[in-house]
C-alpha cells in the first residue's frame, strides 16, 4: 500500500486497517485526508486479497468533522469549481466491506464518513452528531440524507437543527450503529468482524453488500428484483457449491473467492 502521511494503512491477512492520524486536529478531515483514505480505499478495493477495509481513529476522535480551518476562507465559486467533498462519494463507491470503528468524537463529517462505511461498530466513548449548524453551515458528505436514513427524520433534525450530539447508547438504540463494545476492546473487536467478512466469499459478500445497499437507493419491489437476481448469480460461483457441500459433509468451508 502506498505511503501516506495523514493516514496510516497495515495489512492482516486478508483484512486491512486504516488509521486515520492527525492527533493535532483531532483528525480533523481535510483535503489531504480525503485524498489519501480515497487513494488508499480505492487500491485496496482492486486487491482481491482484501476481503474487508477497517477504519477508524484514535481513542479520543474517530474524526472531529471536516477541517474547519481549511474551510473558513472559501468562496462559494471555490467550493463549487472544485466540487468540495466530492471525492468522499467514492468510499460509497467501494465494492469491499467496510467497518467504521468509532471511538471519541465523530462529529460533522466524522460522523459522516462512518456513515459511508457498510457495518458501525462504536465504543462505548462515541460521540455522534451534525453539529454544522453552530458553525453557519449545513452537512455536506451526505449527513441529511444517511443520518435520516439510519435513524429517522425526529432524530435527524433536531441533531442537523440543534447540533445536538448523541452517545453511544443512544446511537445503538436509534439504528445509527450496528453493536457498542467497551472502548479498550473496540479495535480487536472491529478486526474480529472484519475476519470474520474477509473469511467469507470474496464475491458473495459484494453482492450481499450491493443488495443492501440497494436498500436506500430504490423501491421494495425494484429492491427485492435485484436481490433475485443478484441470489440466483451465486449458483455461478465457486463457493457456493463450497458453502453448501462442507455445511453437508460437517466441515468449515474453504472460500476461494471464485
Ligand atoms: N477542524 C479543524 N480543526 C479542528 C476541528 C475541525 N473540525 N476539530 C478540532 N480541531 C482542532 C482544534 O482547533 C484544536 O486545535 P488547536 O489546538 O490548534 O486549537 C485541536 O483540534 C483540539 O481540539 P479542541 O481543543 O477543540 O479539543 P476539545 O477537546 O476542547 O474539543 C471538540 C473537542 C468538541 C470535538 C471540538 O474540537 C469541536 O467542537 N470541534 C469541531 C466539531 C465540528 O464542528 N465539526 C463539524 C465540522 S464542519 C463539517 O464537518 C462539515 C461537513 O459536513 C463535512
Amino acid at each position: 500500500v502506498g505511503s501516506y502521511e495523514t493516514i496510516h494503512v497495515e495489512r492482516k491477512g486478508r483484512t486491512a486497517l486504516l488509521t486515520l492520524n492527525r492527533p493535532e486536529a483531532l483528525n480533523a478531515l481535510n483535503l489531504q485526508v480525503m485524498n489519501e483514505v480515497v487513494a488508499a480505499t480505492a487500491e485496496l478495493d482492486r486487491d482481491p486479497d482484501v476481503g474487508c477495509i477497517v477504519i477508524t481513529g484514535s481513542p479520543r476522535a474517530f474524526a472531529a468533522g471536516a477541517d474547519i480551518k481549511e474551510m473558513r476562507p472559501r468562496s462559494y465559486m471555490d467550493m463549487y469549481l472544485s466540487d468540495w467533498f466530492a471525492a468522499w462519494d467514492r468510499l460509497g463507491d467501494l465494492r469491499t466491506p467496510t467497518v467504521a470503528a468509532v471511538s471519541g468524537y465523530a462529529l460533522g463529517g466524522g460522523c459522516e464518513l462512518a456513515m459511508l462505511c457498510d457495518i458501525l461498530l462504536a465504543a462505548d466513548t462515541a460521540v455522534f452528531g451534525q453539529p454544522e449548524i453552530k458553525l453557519g453551515v449545513i452537512p455536506g458528505i451526505g449527513g441529511s440524507q444517511r443520518l435520516t436514513r439510519a435513524v429517522g427524520k425526529a432524530k435527524a433534525m433536531e441533531m442537523c437543527l440543534t447540533g445536538r450530539t448523541i452517545d453511544a447508547v443512544e446511537a445503538e438504540w436509534a439504528g445509527l450503529v450496528s453493536r457498542v463494545v467497551p472502548a479498550d476492546e473496540l479495535l480487536a473487536e472491529a478486526l474480529a468482524v472484519a475476519e470474520t467478512v474477509a473469511g467469507m466469499s470474496l464475491p458473495v459478500a459484494m453482492m450481499a453488500k450491493e443488495a443492501v445497499s440497494r436498500a436506500f437507493e430504490t423501491t421494495l419491489a425494484e429492491g427485492v428484483r435485484f436481490e433475485r437476481r443478484l441470489f440466483h448469480a451465486v449458483f455461478a460461483t465457486e463457493d457456493q457449491k463450497e458453502g453448501m457441500a462442507a455445511f453437508v459433509d460437517k466441515r468449515p468451508p474453504g472460500f476461494t473467492h471464485s
